[in-house]
């Protein structure tokens, strides 16, 4: 089984989009787990305060996450910045390292300007490359990373937008949502220009939009599916990840497809469910042997 050699280098995937709800978290972790299955050593990165990528791996962000436990740990501007391995912290599941968020991200949002203002920010310091600097230290202890982004752009957002050398974009197909997904592509854009002027390089390796919470039998989504082909192409992942009560279900008894007992939920919504979403992670793993091919 091709993994990552000596030479080929570490993965990065941000799961982003602003729009609330499309599915990011879920597609991260189940992009985590499917590749931890596969033997990858995976880095989850929870970045959203709201840290539910967090809760998926039964931590309690209030309680079990103490001062400084979070990536804004390793990422502060003042003296009790730690180092970046002192914020990993493992996982019940095999293969999958954990970053974990809590409300105290919020700080680098907060503290982003000031720093800027007072001038501290120069070179590697600069805001948005302080997550890349973060992943970096641990860079061989690890295959992937994968980057649970809030839904919105901050700081934090743009630290993952530049740390990322993959970008995946999760969309609910309804017409609401691919509004927001423009919003969210053109704020990218211009987000990366930024970056780009700043001295940040934004090459990815690859770009992906990922159908979450796909139903093949809602007639107006299947418009949109077709519309967004249409306009993004191979952009869009051939392989949608549907809609499905055992997903959703999963989400509350905190136990994902991979985790639970086949008996545990209706066979057959179980098997569509789950092959969905591994045709979803095959074909991101795909793109990130091809890279590691180079
Ligand atoms: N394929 C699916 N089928 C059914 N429900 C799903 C599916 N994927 C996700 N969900 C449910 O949709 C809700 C939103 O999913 P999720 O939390 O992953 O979205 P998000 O984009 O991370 O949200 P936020 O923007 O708040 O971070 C959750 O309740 C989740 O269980
Ligand atoms: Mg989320």
């Amino acid at each position: 089984m091709p993994v990552r050699r000596d030479g080929d280098k570490l993965q990065v995937i941000a799961v982003a989009n602003f729009k609330g709800g499309s599915a990011k978290t879920t597609t991260a972790l189940y992009l985590a787990q499917f590749l931890a299955l596969k033997g990858h050593r995976v880095l989850a990165i929870d970045l959203d305060p709201q840290a539910s990528l967090s809760a998926m791996f039964g931590y309690q962000p209030e309680l079990e996450i103490g001062e400084g436990d979070t990536l804004y740990g390793a990422l502060r501007y003042d003296s009790l910045r730690r180092p970046m391995a002192e914020v990993i912290r493992p996982t019940y599941f095999d293969g999958i390292s954990l970053v974990p968020g809590n409300l105290e991200l919020m700080e680098f949002e907060h503290n982003t300007p000031q720093a800027m203002m007072e001038g501290k920010l120069r070179g590697g310091d600069i805001f948005f490359r302080r997550v890349d600097a973060c992943i970096q230290q641990v860079s061989d202890q690890f295959d992937v990373v994968v980057i649970d982004c809030p839904p919105q752009l901050g700081y934090l957002t743009m630290g993952a937008l530049n740390a990322a050398t993959s970008l995946l974009v999760t969309i609910h197909p309804q017409m609401v949502d691919v509004a927001s997904m423009s919003q969210f592509l053109l704020m990218t854009s211009d987000l990366m220009s930024v970056i780009e002027e700043a001295g940040g390089a934004l090459d990815y390796d690859f770009i992906r939009y990922v159908i979450t919470r796909h139903d093949p039998n809602d007639v107006p989504e299947t418009q949109i599916v077709a519309l967004l082909r249409n306009l993004f192409g191979d952009d869009v992942l051939r392989a949608t990840a549907w809609k499905s009560t055992a997903i959703a279900n999963a989400g509350l008894t905190k136990q994902s497809l991979y985790e639970l007992e086949k008996g545990l939920v209706g066979r057959g919504a179980y098997d569509r469910a789950l092959e969905s979403v591994d045709a979803v992670n095959s074909e991101i793993l795909d793109l990130i042997r091809k890279v590691w091919r180079r």
